[in-house]
């Protein structure tokens, strides 16, 4: 199959009552993981690449492998950019080949955040790519955001009805209490402010940091209208555990094919198990 929108996979989503898994993805073996989990449970999904990802290992290396991986596929893949932060790199993945983009303008003043996605909407819209947007600041590390406030920083559920009325933008990721990477306690989801927005904005909803959200609150969230569910970190944890008790057990392995199989193997387990969280398997 040939690469699909975001906004194809989630429209089906919202019908349904589901979420769509949207996994990070770094090299080949993640790419391999994330596909494998998703044919596996015959569920569609999104495989997303970071500014990160894109400087590690390149677009066109990016492009390339999710392609082959869709290409090779019999479920609906998604090549989607995460946090994309510029008008100019956006432009450039659409037309390297991502068939969605993220335009994070969640630093930006509300009005410059509306104007910015307004001008990546014209270009993807023309071009059948779709478009995701932030509002409000997800906690933890994203690039040079680092967040300790909470409420302040949330989505503000009429500002968020505001920005999808003036931009027509195809999803929005919201700042409801989930945070980047590793939580240090229980994340606390603030689901009032969930549904006030959901009940305003009538779009498929984004959980950004969605690693380490037990799974109750995923459900409910996605109860709520979460439709696209972003996990990066308990990827790269199964990869490293992977790595290292391969390397543990057998110090004296030189082969990068036998140390990675096996992550390869923990990833998908994962995915898996995401996946079916989500509520998509048998969905594709
Ligand atoms: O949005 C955060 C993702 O986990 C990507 O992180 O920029 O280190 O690749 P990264
Ligand atoms: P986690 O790394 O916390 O799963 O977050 C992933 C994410 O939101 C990517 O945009
Ligand atoms: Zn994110």
């Amino acid at each position: 199959m040939s690469l699909v929108p975001v906004k194809n996979l989630l429209e089906k989503a919202e019908r349904e009552g589901y979420a769509v898994g949207a996994f990070n993805c770094n090299n080949m073996e993640i790419v391999q993981a994330i596909v494998d989990a998703a044919e596996a449970e015959k569920s569609p999904v999104i495989i997303q690449a970071s500014q990160g990802a894109i400087k590690y290992a390149g677009l066109k290396y990016i492009v390339a492998l999710v392609q082959v991986a869709a290409e090779q596929s019999t479920v609906p893949v998604a090549l989607h950019l995460d946090h994309g932060t510029g008008f100019e790199q956006v432009i450039k993945c659409i037309r390297y080949g991502f068939s969605s983009v993220m335009i994070d303008g969640s630093k930006l003043p509300l009005e410059e955040n509306i104007a910015l996605t307004n001008k990546v909407m014209e270009v993807a819209r023309a071009v059948g790519v779709s478009v995701e947007a932030e509002l409000g600041k997800i906690g933890g590390t994203e690039d040079d955001i680092y967040v300790h406030e909470r409420d302040a920083l949330f989505t503000d559920p009429e500002e968020a009805r505001v920005f999808v009325e003036k931009t027509g933008v195809d999803s929005l990721a919201v700042a409801i209490g989930t945070a980047h990477g590793q939580y240090k306690g229980e994340p606390k989801l603030d689901f009032p402010r969930l549904e006030k927005i959901k009940s305003l904005v009538k779009i498929p909803i984004v959980l950004h940091g969605s690693s380490g959200v037990p799974d109750e609150a995923i459900k409910q969230a996605i109860k709520l209208g979460v439709r696209k569910v972003n996990i990066d970190t308990n990827i790269r944890e199964a990869f490293v555990k992977g790595v290292r008790e391969t390397i543990d057990n057998n110090p004296k392995e030189i082969d990068p094919r036998k140390i990675l199989g096996p992550a390869k193997k923990a990833m998908t387990d994962i995915i898996r198990e995401k996946i079916r969280l989500f509520g998509s398997s048998g969905k594709a």
